[in-house]
């Protein structure tokens, strides 16, 4: 009898994708046949960048892994599963403050649909305080971001704030 294809989602805001980001992405495409990383376009959050650029920085930091794949979902996290077939969800995890809504969104989610499960990775602790509002707040007033995200996103960075300055 044939296996059943694993294919995992990591769903977040990615705005823009980190170093701790490409860490879980790297591990978890280790461990399932497909690992989807699928971009919330969510307008209420007020995002820096569009869905597309997203989308774009994503692509770029992972072009070398061919079992990964990026897509963008604008509803509930369960029906987008349901739309890819996809039964496993990834999130990390970087420190205890993590868990709490960690915890609220991954039994909201089984609530939703008992047949998903939720599979927790911890960041590697060198990324454990790394998250895309510190990026930007750093980026924002002209500091150095070289270790915490790749070099195509520390250029969007730099021309969105030039841009937004102007
Ligand atoms: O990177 P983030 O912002 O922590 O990711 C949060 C995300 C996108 C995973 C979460 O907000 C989400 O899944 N939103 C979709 C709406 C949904 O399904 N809500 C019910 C579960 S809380």
């Amino acid at each position: 009898m044939q296996k059943k294809q694993s294919i995992a989602v990591y769903p977040g805001s990615f705005d823009p994708v980190t170093y701790g980001h490409l860490d879980i992405i790297h591990r978890a495409a280790k461990q399932f046949d497909t690992l989807v990383v699928a971009v919330l376009n969510n307008a209420k959050k007020n995002p820096l960048f569009t869905v597309e650029e997203r989308k774009v920085l994503l692509h770029q930091a992972t072009r070398h892994l061919p079992n990964v794949e990026i897509d963008s979902f604008h509803d509930l996290l369960t029906n987008y599963m349901n739309s890819k077939n996809a039964q496993i969800i990834v999130r990390g995890l970087r420190a205890v403050s993590d868990f709490e809504f960690e915890l609220q969104m991954a039994s909201t989610n089984r609530k939703l649909n008992e047949d998903v499960e939720t599979f927790f990775m911890m960041t590697n602790p060198q990324y454990s305080y790394l998250s895309s509002s510190i990026v930007k707040e750093v980026a924002k007033y002209d500091g150095t971001v070289t270790d915490l995200v790749p070099k195509e996103v520390e250029k969007a960075l730099r021309e969105k704030y030039n841009y937004l300055q102007k």
